[in-house]
């Protein structure tokens, strides 16, 4: 049985575990200059409906150092959906590939690839969720702070894939995550009911952005209008204003609070220049992990190592 990775709510905590492990052993091989192509003579389809430059980048890179080969497919290349069915894509690409990565704005698509294709589907972000890139936020966070609990991750923003995926994220592993949004841009329900009914993270939602980031170990937030909202940019950026991380809200939080953000960032809008530029920022960090940990989840996804 092949096994997909389009949400971490499918996993159990000791495979993310080990796709942690996994990813500590891959990233160590390659700061080393260790050779290791577990993925030779392999390619990765890779099917992107919206732009990207860190997931098709950290992809492409990543099958090529493990000696496989990743095909770039553009929106305009196979319009899934619409040249073609989602699921006659899944079968076509299973007949040349051993995974497919894709990133789509229906999340219904992204599951019926993953039950139309015989091979491994990657999420590479959906409307809904984004969990390669809470994995390698969570990896990030465990690796800054050196502990995988007790920790306050406070979200500041649009209750959005990366939210959902965060949420999804605090039923596996035990935190205490704020979430700090205007009212009417709060999270999935069911994702929120889901990750408080797990019991294993402190899960709080507030309206106050100045309550939520006291004492926080790690402030994140991301754009406020997401890709396929661009046409309520206006409306959001007034109904966000309070919500910019700014030099005057980090202070609630520790003085030695991480500050992330999943990128592309909006300067100016969501966060100011002199956050994500100061010596709390671990943001590049965290994007160079998406390589690390995407290569893991495909030598485990791939070769079942
Ligand atoms: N963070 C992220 O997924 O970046 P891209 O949209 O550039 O791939
Ligand atoms: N929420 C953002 C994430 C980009 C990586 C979006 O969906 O556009």
């Amino acid at each position: 049985m092949k096994t997909d990775f389009i949400s971490i709510a499918d996993h159990s905590t000791e495979w993310l575990d080990h796709i942690f492990d996994l990813t500590s052993e891959i990233k160590s091989r390659l700061k080393n200059n260790v050779r290791y192509t577990p993925l030779e003579g392999r390619t990765v389809a890779m099917i992107f409906q919206k732009p990207s430059a860190r997931t098709r980048i950290s992809f492409e890179v990543g099958t090529y150092q493990l000696g496989g080969h990743a095909l770039y497919l553009a929106p305009t290349d196979i319009q899934m959906g619409k040249r073609e069915s989602t699921a006659d894509i899944a079968r076509v690409l299973s007949r040349y590939n051993d995974c497919i990565m894709a990133r789509l704005f229906g999340h219904e698509d992204m599951i019926k690839l993953g039950k139309y294709a015989s091979v491994p589907i990657i999420n590479g972000l959906t409307d809904y969720n984004h969990p390669c890139q809470i994995m390698a936020d969570i990896y990030t966070i465990f690796e800054h702070l050196g502990r995988k609990e007790d920790f306050k991750l406070v979200y500041v923003g649009d209750g959005n894939n990366i939210v959902n995926s965060f949420l999804n994220i605090s039923a596996k592993f035990g935190f205490n995550f704020v979430i700090t949004c205007p009212e009417g841009y709060e999270p999935d329900n069911e994702t929120l009911v889901y990750a408080e009914s797990a019991g294993k993270s402190k899960i709080e939602l507030l309206h106050d952005p100045f309550e939520a980031v006291k004492d926080a170990d790690v402030i994140y937030t991301d754009v406020w209008a997401s890709m396929g909202q661009e046409e309520e940019k206006q409306k959001r950026a007034k109904a966000f204003a309070e919500f910019q991380v700014n030099a005057k809200l980090v202070k609630n939080a520790k003085p030695d609070y991480k500050f992330m953000h999943c990128l592309p960032a909006h300067r100016g809008e969501e966060v100011t220049d002199e956050v994500v530029d100061s010596q709390n920022s671990i943001v590049f960090d965290e994007a160079e992990n998406r390589l690390h940990v995407q290569k893991a989840i495909m030598v485990n996804l791939i070769t079942g190592k």
